[in-house]
Parts: C-alpha cells; structure tokens; sequence
C-alpha cells in the first residue's frame, strides 16, 4: 500500500496519527476540486459553494452535499454537522459559545491534547473559570478506572466536561459512552475532542450520548489536511458560533454561520467525500481497520515482552495507535530524554515516531496504518536496541 501514498519510502512512517498523511488518489481529487474552483472561482464559492447561494443555485450546495456523505459515515445527519479547519478550531468554537462565569469549572482529563488543554484554560481565565484537571491512570488496566476518576471529579460547579474519544500521547481509546453517560447523570454536558476517532474506529457520534464532538477526517480518515468537523446536539445550535466571526452571526442560522468565515480554500473539505471513496472502495473499512488494530495490539504486546515492560493495557482501549513502554536502560524518563530519543530515531534510524515521558518511563507512539507491516515494527525494535 505504500505506493499508494506520497510518502518517502525512505522513512519509516509511524506518525501517522500526528499530521495524517494524504492518499494519492484524495490528492488527485483535491487537485481537480481545485482546477475547477479557479475555472469561475466566485461562481464557484459565492453561488455554488454553501446554501442559500444566489437564486437558481442548486440545492444542496457543495458543502451540504459533502457534509451531508461526512454525516452519514459519522452516524449523524448532514445539517447536525459543519466543516472546520481542525478539531482545535471545533473545540475552541464550543468553547467560546459557552457561557461560562466566575467560578464556573471545565472538567479536563490530564491525558488531554496539550493545544486543547492551553486553549480551555485561557479561556477559563478570561472569564474567571477554572479548570477541574482530572488525574486519570495511566497505564490502564480497565476502562472503568477512567469513568471512576470523572465521575469523582464533578462538582456542582462543574459546567462541561471536555473529554477526549482517543488520546493523544497515550493513544488510548476511552470508554467515551459510559463517560459521557456519567456527566449526563449530573448534568454536565460534554465536549468530545475526537481529533484521531473518525477512520481509526467505528464511530456513532449520534449514539454516544454527548453535546458536541470535534474531530479530524485529515487523520484516519485520509482526507486532505484542514478538514475537522464539528456536530452538535440538536439543542446545542443555537448560539453556537465558530472560532472566527463572519456575515452569518447575525442571521440565526448555524450552518450559515459556519459555512462562511471569510474566503478560504474549501478544497480539503470538499474532497472528504473522495478520502471515503479510498476507503470504503479500495481499502474496505472493516479489512483496514482489522490490519491497523492487529498491528498495533499484537505489536505492542510483541515488543513490551521482547524490551521487557509490563504490558496491562486492555485491548479494548487500542484502536490503531499504540503507546509502548521503551526499555529501562534507555534513560531517565524526562522530557529531555524523550526528544533526545525521538531525534536519534530520525536522524539515525528514518524512522518517525514520536516518544514521550510519563509515568515514571519512556515510551513510544506507533501509529499504524495500511501502509505499515509487521516488517517496520521488527525495524523499529532493531533501533531501539540500538539506542545508547
Ligand atoms: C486529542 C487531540 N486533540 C486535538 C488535536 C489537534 O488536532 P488539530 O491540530 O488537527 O486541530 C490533536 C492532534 O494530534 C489530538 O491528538
């Protein structure tokens, strides 16, 4: 599959979970989005683009037609979603919506996206907020330990909870649904960042039971880069306002509101509907996901025995991105280190993955995905054995 992909075949990809790579194929698409923008580009953005356009403009527009195909592979209706540039553009948008007071506390996981987690207290500050930091477990031994440490952390002042579908630096999938059911039992509502979630594992948002999700298609779901979405609850829209102002924040319609922030480049979010077609027709959802989840379960179990780690993680909470405990002698876990190591790997080794410090060890982030076989994770063990 790596031909199928722009990638250097002279590095070993493992990062694919940071910055998501896009297929050739979603590229050619994009390119010929874009090549017919530029043919009558304010026919095309003014008119055609978003809805309602000028009289006689097809209905749905573009961007109704995609969300509407983005909708239906995300388990929800096309006009309960809207394109945003990422998912920190969807959580921000939330956020800044929000009427929070002096006092008020957003309930935040310490295993939270770092730009996220800046973001959420910034803007608490603002407005004489708090941030309620949850110390979640990690290692996890049993999702459960995630719903207890919530639970136990709502207070009556607590306003949202801003919880993540998969982490990030520890690649956990977490039990979103019994989560969010624990907030909802005391009436919080919840914000889900789930940047890594669409493409890496089945996704319901309709059925999870939360107020918001934020999430990527320019991860796993192979879409060109500055493509997030953002659904909301049907009780959520209104007043929701995206990050940046535009004509439609007086008018009273969401969609209007977010489908136009000022003239942009829509090619990536129109081209989502071509990343799906990748997937669903020459991947095969079910195949993809099966060989992402199998290398990254039967990896990291591999590779915790070979370096000599515990290995407690359940396989429930792994989807194709896997944190990986590095063998003890390589240093002190600290940061240092682990930039130290992550450099070493590329400079040394080609190979890309980031590596971290945390709970007293250093460990490794492998994302996997269909360009990846059990061939790069015997190349990544054979330079960690390497490393001094
Ligand atoms: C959990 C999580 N949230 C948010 C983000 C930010 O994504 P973006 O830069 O596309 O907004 C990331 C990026 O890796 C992430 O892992």
């Amino acid at each position: 599959m790596l031909a199928e992909f722009p990638l250097d075949p002279g590095t070993l990809y493992l990062n694919h979970g940071t910055v998501g790579v896009t297929p050739c194929a979603v590229m050619r698409a994009r390119a010929a989005i874009l090549d017919e923008i530029e043919r009558q580009p304010s026919r095309y953005l003014l008119r055609e683009l978003r809805s309602p356009g000028a009289p006689a403009v097809p209905e749905p527009s573009r961007l109704r037609a995609a969300a509407e195909r983005v909708g239906r592979f995300l388990g929800v209706a096309g006009d309960g979603l809207v394109f945003v540039d990422n998912a920190s553009s969807g959580v921000n948008a939330v956020l800044r919506s929000l009427a929070l007071g002096p006092g008020d506390e957003i309930l935040l996981p310490d295993l939270a996206y770092g730009g996220v987690a800046r973001a959420a207290a910034h803007l608490a500050r603002e407005r004489g907020a708090l941030i309620a930091s949850v110390a979640m477990p990690f290692p996890m031994r049993d999702p459960a330990e995630a719903v207890r440490a919530i639970e136990a952390a709502i207070t009556p002042r607590t306003r949202l909870a801003l919880l993540d579908h998969i982490t990030s630096q520890t690649a956990l999938v977490l039990p979103l649904v019994e989560m969010a059911a624990a907030c909802r039992a005391r009436g919080v509502p919840v914000l889900v960042d789930g940047a890594h979630a669409p493409g890496a594992i089945e996704l319901d948002i309709a059925a999870l039971g939360v107020d918001w999700y934020a999430a990527n298609l320019h991860k796993w779901a192979f879409a060109p880069r500055s493509c997030g979405v953002l659904w909301a609850a049907p009780e959520r829209r209104q007043g929701l306002h995206p990050a940046v102002l535009s004509w439609g924040v007086t008018g009273g319609d969401w969609l209007q509101e977010f489908d136009w922030t000022g003239t942009r480049d829509p090619s990536p979010w129109l081209a989502a509907p071509a990343a799906l077609d990748f997937m669903h027709d020459r991947l095969g959802v079910a195949a993809m996901r099966e060989h992402n989840h199998r290398l990254a379960w039967d990896g990291a179990a591999a590779l915790a025995r070979r370096w000599e780690r515990d290995w407690i993680t359940p396989e429930s909470m792994v989807g194709c991105m896997v944190t990986v405990p590095l063998p003890r002698r390589l240093g002190p876990a600290d940061e240092a280190t682990a930039q130290r190591l992550r450099d070493v790997l590329l400079a040394e080794h080609a190979i890309e993955a980031p590596v971290i410090a945390r709970a007293d060890a250093l460990w490794v982030r492998l994302s996997l995905q269909v360009y990846n076989d059990e061939s790069d994770l015997e190349r990544l063990a054979h330079a960690v054995e390497r490393l001094r």
